[in-house]
C-alpha cells in the first residue's frame, strides 16, 4: 500500500463516532468520514445530503445513535454500511461513498477520484460564509 494514502489506524476510529479527513481533488478539497463496522470500514463525504452545507462530522465525531449516523440539524439517521437515509427530510438518499480499502491495520483511500490530503477538517468551513453556516457554526 502507498503510505501516501494511508488515512489512519482501524484502531483509531472510534465505534461510536466517525474519524474525520480531507481529500484533495485538484484545486478543491473535500471533507469525508471514515465509520466503522463490526466487520470493515467505509467512508462517506462528510455533509448532509438534505442541506449540504451542513457537515455530519463537525470535528468531534458524527453523532450515532442504534447502528446510525445521525444528522445533528433536523435529525436523519443513515445506515452506516449503506449511507441509506432511513428517517429525516432527506429519507430515501444516500451518502456519497468514498472507496477505501484496508490493509494490516490501517485504513488507506483507495477512490481514483481524490488524493488524501490531511487528517482532520479542511479548515475551509472556519473561512467562508457559505450557505447556511451561521455565526454559531450550527
Ligand atoms: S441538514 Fe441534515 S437533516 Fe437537515
Amino acid at each position: 500500500m502507498d503510505e501516501d494514502s494511508r488515512i489512519a489506524a482501524v484502531d483509531e476510529i472510534p465505534e461510536d463516532g466517525s474519524f474525520l479527513f480531507t481529500v484533495r481533488d485538484g484545486f478543491d478539497t473535500e471533507e469525508a468520514i471514515l465509520v466503522r463496522l463490526s466487520d470493515g470500514v467505509v467512508a462517506f463525504e462528510n455533509y448532509c445530503p438534505h442541506w449540504r452545507d451542513i457537515r455530519l462530522d463537525k470535528g468531534s465525531g458524527a453523532p450515532r445513535r442504534d447502528g446510525e449516523l445521525v444528522c445533528e440539524k433536523h435529525g436523519a439517521t443513515f445506515e452506516c454500511d449503506t449511507g441509506h437515509c432511513t428517517y429525516g427530510p432527506c429519507e430515501g438518499a444516500v451518502l456519497e461513498e468514498i472507496d477505501v480499502t484496508t490493509a494490516d491495520g490501517s485504513v488507506y483511500l483507495a477512490d481514483d477520484r481524490y488524493e488524501f490530503e490531511k487528517r482532520g477538517s479542511s479548515g475551509d468551513h472556519d473561512l467562508s460564509s457559505r450557505g447556511r453556516i451561521g455565526f454559531s457554526g450550527q
